[in-house]
């Protein structure tokens, strides 16, 4: 009996007192991939009995969650690590999440002095794994597959809002645009089913959340291995068919985020107009207004095809909210090619437009080319 209860002590029990007041400060940068990640980490890490904390100063573990889209991202962390090191006297555990750690592996720990934990996109289910060896062993990283028993329910998660809940439905890319560096870090695209999908929003709903955003890094690439859940759904594409499903949930508002201009189809605009409660917004990154430059790009369509569709949202009954993607400055952009550029945004008319000055990154295949374009001319504001 007395040997049960020392054996029991020094398993499930130690684990639980070694957590117990350990504080946990997880920062965020980057997509909303990335926001979802850190909200899953947060949800096991309470689970595992750490406490989450938003002071810095109080952290035993502070925790990055990094981007890599662009290498200003990527600077970030170095210089944060080393902020970090040199403010708190008592020097916490230091772990990198995200792009940058799934792409860098066990470099990192050559290249930023300091981090004791690198923790990749696919192994952040394993988390708590992570800080223990740490702590035990003074190092430890994975970036290995996402273990198939990972847990994809967002119930448990600690979200950002009680009524607003980030659903991530595709993971991955697939198409290899040539100046992005997503399908190194993000791996290949793998998609939920949709009757796993549904039964969450239907979950979500239960609990009080209000708005729901199916999130992918190319949210309408969906395509599940099965057609669970879409059985009864019309629609041209796999995603249009869960758009009319989810909204059949009865859940206040639907937002789904990133559309891939290719894969855009009228048939997703159609769901919008037949169902109030999906969202008037469509965010579809178009990079250039220059078919020569997409072409370069490798975005699989034609300016001429982007704008049909742009023409298809914009004849809705629904008054749809435009928003995209622009990258200036890629390898062998022209002024000519700059000014079609100009010329398709004043023609879409958009309501909000992110720009981003090209970043090359190593290992893309857009990092061969000759980065031509000044940065005094990528900065130059008209
Ligand atoms: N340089 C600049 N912008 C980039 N993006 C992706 N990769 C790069 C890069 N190498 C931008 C694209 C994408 C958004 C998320 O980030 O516009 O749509
Ligand atoms: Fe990057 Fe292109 Fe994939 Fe978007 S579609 S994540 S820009 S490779």
């Amino acid at each position: 009996m007395q040997m049960a209860k020392v054996a029991c002590f020094s398993g499930f029990w130690a684990d639980i007192l070694r957590h117990e007041m350990k504080k946990v400060f997880l920062e965020t940068w980057g997509c909303q991939m990335n926001v979802s990640d850190s909200e899953r980490v947060t949800g096991t890490l309470a689970r595992d009995g750490y406490q989450v904390t938003t002071d810095e100063n109080s952290a035993d573990i502070i925790i990055l969650n990094t981007c890599s889209v662009r290498e200003k991202a990527e600077h970030k962390l170095y210089s944060r690590v080393g902020r970090i090191r040199h403010k708190n006297e008592i020097k916490p555990v230091i772990g990198v999440m995200g792009c940058v750690a799934q792409l860098e592996g066990e470099t990192l720990f050559d290249k930023i002095e300091g981090v004791d934990f690198v923790l990749g996109t696919r192994a952040v289910g394993r988390v708590s794994t992570a800080i223990d060896e740490a702590i035990k062993n003074g190092r430890y990283f994975d970036v290995g597959e996402r273990e198939d028993e990972y847990d994809w329910t967002v119930a448990d998660t600690h979200r950002h809002s009680p009524y607003v809940a980030f659903l991530p439905i595709i993971e991955g890319c697939n198409k290899f645009c040539t100046y992005c560096i997503v399908p190194f870090s993000r791996g290949r695209e793998r998609s939920l089913e949709a009757s796993e999908i549904i039964r969450q929003v239907l979950e979500l709903r239960r609990n009080g959340v209000k708005e729901v955003h199916l999130i992918g890094q190319n949210v309408n690439s969906y395509r599940p291995e099965t057609e669970s859940g879409l059985e009864g759904f019309a629609g041209k594409s796999a995603f249009s068919r869960l758009l009319r499903a989810v909204a059949a949930t009865g859940i206040n508002r639907i937002k789904f985020n990133t559309s891939f201009p290719r894969d855009f189809n009228d048939d997703m605009v159609d769901a919008i107009d037949e169902h109030e409660n999906l969202c008037n917004w469509v965010h579809l990154p178009v990079q250039s207004g220059s078919s020569r430059v997409l072409k370069l790009m490798k975005r699989g369509h034609t300016i001429e095809k982007y704008l049909a569709k742009i023409d298809r949202i914009k004849a809705s009954s629904r008054d749809i909210a435009l928003t995209t993607d622009i990258i200036v400055g890629f390898p062998g952009e022209t002024e000519k090619d700059f000014q079609d550029t100009v010329s398709m945004v004043k023609y879409c008319g958009f309501d909000m437009a992110y720009m981003f000055k090209y970043s090359p990154r190593p290992g893309t295949p857009a990092f061969e080319m000759v980065d031509d374009v000044s940065e005094a001319e990528k900065h130059y504001v008209f």
